[in-house]
């Protein structure tokens, strides 16, 4: 199968490794990005082909992969794709009506990975346009099982919905660790100690939120006695709003992605 890359950042090349380790299928692989640098790195285990301009042999490929920024499309000069290549497209918010539009194919094939794909712990939502095949999708589905959890979406607006907790959810935890390993930190713990501390904190906590049979209020319950040390952290959380400010900020993230669709 002939598949060809624009933009090979975090994203594809935390989500397209594995899948290849692990499918019996072949792949002939190319790759394009501006600099030229992440499109070599990312090709050469797989002896692949660095494309030098956009319009290359765009008509070759089985498969194309859009791995660049939303905002980066209006600067994509190929206006069409042979009828028969499928496009695969990580961009967020951009809806597939618009790609069939703007590449004038039908095969479109969105998704919403996450970057812990990299260790095969990550999410990737699927929606797919009406003519894409069974096939093909019963496909692709499984070449991203190899990355964690593969979930075929109800619709594309289940896609965007979810976006903000699974796409963009690997970021709030990092900022919470970050968070916790400067108030460690202000404690006079050395950096290599309160990384160590805190990479344990959530190794251990998801690893409990994975193989505990408790769901995660009862978890929370557990570490949780009635005016003890835990408690009063708990108080100031409620205190102050935490719930509602997480509401408040997935429900913004999600307008960002209306928006993204909007802007492309
Ligand atoms: N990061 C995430 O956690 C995440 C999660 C879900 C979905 N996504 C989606 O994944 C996509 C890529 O995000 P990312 O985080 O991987 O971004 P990134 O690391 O910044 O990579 C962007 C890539 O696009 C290339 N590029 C820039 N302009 C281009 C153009 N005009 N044509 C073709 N390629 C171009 C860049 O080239 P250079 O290498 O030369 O800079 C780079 O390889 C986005 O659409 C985003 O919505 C990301």
């Amino acid at each position: 199968m002939k598949i060809a890359f624009y933009g090979c950042g975090n994203m594809v090349q935390a989500l397209f490794p594995k899948g290849f380790e692990q499918t019996s299928q072949d792949f002939t692989i190319s790759a394009y990005t501006p600099s030229g640098a992440r499109a070599k790195e990312f090709c050469r285990p797989y002896n692949g082909h660095v494309i030098k301009s956009l319009n290359e042999n765009e008509n070759s490929f089985d498969v194309v992969v859009l791995g660049f920024k939303p905002q980066q499309l209006n600067d994509f000069e190929i206006k069409k794709f042979s009828e028969r290549t499928i496009i695969i497209s990580l961009l967020a918010g951009v809806s597939i009506n618009k790609l069939q539009e703007r590449f004038q194919n039908k095969n479109i094939i969105r998704l919403m990975p996450n970057t812990p794909a990299k260790f095969g712990l990550g999410i990737t939502l699927i929606s797919a346009a009406k003519e894409v095949s069974l096939d093909s999708l019963k496909f692709w589905k499984k070449f991203f099982e190899s990355t964690g959890v593969s979930y075929l979406c109800e619709n594309e607006d289940q896609l965007d919905k979810l976006t903000p907790v699974t796409g963009s959810g690997p970021a709030y935890l990092f900022e919470w660790a970050r968070i916790f390993q400067e108030y460690l930190k202000n404690l006079n713990l050395s950096d290599e100690d309160s990384s160590l501390f805190v990479k344990n904190l959530f190794l251990g906590s998801s690893t409990m939120l994975s193989n505990d049979s408790d769901d995660f209020e009862t978890l929370r319950n557990k570490v949780t006695s009635k005016k003890g040390v835990t408690y009063e952290a708990l108080e100031q959380f409620k205190e102050e709003g935490l719930e509602d400010i997480t509401g408040k900020a997935l429900d913004r993230a999600y307008n960002r992605v209306v928006e993204l669709g909007r802007e492309s």
